[in-house]
């Protein structure tokens, strides 16, 4: 069975993704839904998941796949997805956790105690919960790989990002952890994005984007796309010899002190978002 998404042509060409089934988590729009959409176009059988039931239905639909809704911090959502894609397509190869959630917001002295196990439900319980469930019900038997985003923002501090930051580089290690304990069979590597356009930065690139692109080595915020050719790229065979990986996405963000004297002005923004109280 091959996706009636998938395009001809060579921009996939030594992928070996044709025919494989994949789950991409919070897929309905963002990286996730880039992601889940070049996949498709390689030939995958795309399994989309988010909470909205009438988006996944929609995404599902469009990309020629399947879809469940629903929480990554429900364990029994992530065991419908397993058994859901295996009773579809009678196999797991590729795993992109890529469902976060940037909640608490704020400085972490404020954070309430009971709010910030969410934090780390979604971006880091769910992806370990998700590979031990796609590893014992295929992996383990037939081989696969898995990218976890994470952010580049994980490798330092940021205001009011600190529930986000520690989970995400709790992410961090768990993908390099997972990556020695399930090889030879399974590859586990990470992609980490700048600030790219979509739903979730919005309050970051939106209110100033040209000042944002300007004091960013490459010139431009990043787009959907952008990441989602780097995680396809890390979950198909042409990435057969890399497990353990953190692949930067991110228009020179990291460089940038090199490229410009310029303040920092994400985290400007990050500093004076206040978010909606709940
Ligand atoms: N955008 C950036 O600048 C940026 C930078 C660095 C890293 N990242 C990372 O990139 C990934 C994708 O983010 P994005 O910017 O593409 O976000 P987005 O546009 O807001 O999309 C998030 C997707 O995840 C789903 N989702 C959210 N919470 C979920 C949950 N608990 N369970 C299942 N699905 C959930 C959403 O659908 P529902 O709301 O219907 O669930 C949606 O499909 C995240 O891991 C994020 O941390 C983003």
């Amino acid at each position: 069975m091959t996706s009636s998404y998938a395009l001809k042509g060579h921009a996939f060409e030594g992928y070996g993704l044709e025919g494989r089934a994949a789950v991409v988590t919070g897929a309905t729009r963002g990286i996730g839904r880039a992601v889940a959409g070049q996949l498709a176009a390689a030939g995958a059988l795309v399994c989309v998941t988010a909470r909205d039931p009438d988006e996944v239905r929609s995404a599902a639909d469009e990309l020629g796949g399947i879809g469940v809704s629903g929480s990554v911090a429900d364990p029994d959502h992530l065991r419908e997805v397993t058994e859901l894609t295996l009773r579809a397509f009678g196999r797991i190869d590729v795993v992109v956790n890529n469902a976060a959630t940037n909640q608490p917001y704020g400085p972490l002295m404020e954070a309430d105690p009971d709010a910030w196990p969410e934090a780390f439900a979604v971006n880091v319980e769910a992806p370990l919960r998700l590979v031990q469930r796609a590893w014992r019900a295929w992996m383990r038997e037939h081989g696969g790989s898995v990218v976890n985003v994470c952010t580049e923002g994980a490798a330092h501090v940021g205001p009011n990002v600190g529930a986000y930051g520690t989970s995400k580089a709790a992410l961090l290690h768990l993908t390099q952890q997972l990556a020695g304990e399930l090889a030879p069979k399974v590859r586990v590597n990470s992609v980490s994005p700048g600030l790219v356009r979509t739903e979730m930065a919005r309050f970051v690139w939106e209110p100033g984007e040209e000042e944002l692109a300007a004091g960013l080595p490459l010139g431009r915020i990043g787009e959907p796309e952008d990441v989602a050719r780097a995680v396809v790229w890390l979950a198909s065979d042409a990435a057969q010899w890399i497990t353990g990986a953190d692949l930067l996405v991110d228009g020179g963000t990291r460089v940038r002190t090199a490229y410009s004297a310029r303040e920092y002005a994400v985290h400007d923004r990050l500093r004076s978002y206040a978010p909606p109280r709940s």
